[in-house]
């Protein structure tokens, strides 16, 4: 009996140190509460595939759980104004800061695009209250935190058209003037699946032959940017890395477009390009874009074409992922030519990487005016995590340094 209950708690307790237990990169700080952080979100997901796997609810269903128990009621407070606004029809929070700006200095202006994969996240979480909070009142800007509709409920192009409304809604003359907006200082910002759509807003405003005002700067943190090369180095490098391990990526994008299993079986192999969508592969050549130190340990070959039986070589989800306002990568060098300057954040130990690598390099090469922030000890999600229980030094270290980015370009 005795020593049936110590066998037990034994078992107990290496099962529990061994699942608790990821090798985590020596230079991560605070590795061991990243592990504990990560063992929470590696539950959960696996919490996820087993509703999934006897019907009781979706894989994105469970894993909405994380924005949920970050959700809260945004809030005035002495320094900033806080409401609930319908732009175009798509749901917004606007933070107007208090202060006075005088009768004749207009404020800047940030537009905000939360991450979660297009599939989750919130503007109502708390680290995006925080850092919406923060910008408003240390630039005294007007900042517009967008809850656009997610996938995979609204697959591609929907959220991306949410927030293409709210944009084209708040650079018109007269609703700036409303906000005393300064035409000539609003920035476009978002992390992960929202610095993507960040970077593609500012791609189609440009192409936009009816848009008069555009914008001054794109600040993406650790952004995705495109959907053709799910093997990388970085992804390669990174895919069992905490929060956003390859295989949730690569769910995230295929739920981006489509709910076919197949689709994502084909991401995951990385067998899911058309021919139209391998003509696209010269603009995500990764042995071309990303310095030699992240691919020389790394031989390039071209992703392999879809294999004819799985079914959407052409069209659908393939001609989806081709399409640069899903992948920004996706675009010749003219039209990069022209975008505002930009803010880019990768951190080492993330999949998305040599994304942000690349597209830095493609805009630098374009003659865009690019300032490439790499956190060598960085893992990705970073920002979010400036919440007791799950506060991370370098996420008040992260946000500092792009607040005052902000501050000196906007
Ligand atoms: C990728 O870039 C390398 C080096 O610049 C080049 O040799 C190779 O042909 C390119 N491949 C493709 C598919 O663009």
């Amino acid at each position: 009996m005795r020593l049936g209950s110590i066998v037990l708690f034994v078992a107990v307790c290496s099962f529990s140190a061994y699942y608790v237990y990821e090798p985590i990169p020596e230079d991560i700080d605070q590795r061991w509460k990243l592990m504990l952080t990560n063992t929470f979100f590696r539950s959960l997901s696996h919490l996820a595939d087993f509703s999934e796997l006897v019907g009781l609810k979706d894989y994105m269903g469970v894993m909405y759980v994380v924005t949920l128990i970050e959700r809260i009621a945004p809030v005035s407070d002495e320094h900033v104004h806080v409401t609930v606004e319908s732009f175009d029809g798509v749901e917004v929070l606007l933070y107007q800061p208090k202060r006075q700006s005088g009768n004749t200095e207009p404020r800047r202006a940030l537009i905000y695009l939360h991450g979660g994969g297009w599939c989750l996240g919130s503007s109502y979480m708390s680290p995006y209250d925080l850092v919406a909070r923060k910008i408003a009142t240390e630039l005294n800007a007007v900042v517009l935190s967008v809850e656009y509709r997610l996938a995979p409920a609204h697959h591609f192009p929907i959220p991306y058209e949410d927030v293409y409304r709210v944009v084209k809604h708040f650079l018109q003359v007269g609703v700036l003037a409303q906000y005393s907006v300064d035409p000539g200082r609003i920035a476009v910002s978002g992390d992960s699946a929202g610095g993507n759509l960040a970077a593609a807003v500012s791609q189609q405003l440009l192409k936009d032959p009816t848009q008069k005002v555009q914008l001054k700067a794109q600040a993406l943190i650790y952004p995705v940017l495109q959907a053709l090369d799910l093997q990388t180095p970085s992804y390669q490098q990174n895919q069992d890395m905490p929060i956003l391990p390859r295989t949730l990526m690569v769910r995230f994008w295929s739920e981006y477009f489509t709910s076919d299993r197949a689709f994502f079986r084909a991401m995951m192999a990385n067998t899911h390009n058309n021919p139209e969508s391998s003509t696209l592969l010269k603009f995500v050549n990764w042995s071309a874009f990303l310095p030699e130190t992240y691919h020389r340990n790394y031989n390039y070959s071209p992703p392999a074409l879809a294999q004819g039986e799985a079914g959407f070589e052409s069209g659908g989800p393939s001609r989806s992922l081709a399409d640069p306002r899903a992948s920004p990568l996706l675009v010749p060098d003219a039209a990069l030519r022209s975008l505002p300057k930009a803010y880019i954040i990768t951190c080492e130990y993330d999949v998305l990487r040599d994304d942000g690598i690349m597209y830095a390099t493609r805009l630098r090469a374009a003659g865009v005016e690019v300032t490439h922030e790499h956190y060598e000890a960085g893992f990705h999600g970073a920002l979010m995590f400036t919440m007791w229980p799950m506060d991370f030094l370098i996420a008040h270290r992260m946000t500092d340094n792009y607040v005052k980015w902000l501050k000196e370009n906007l």
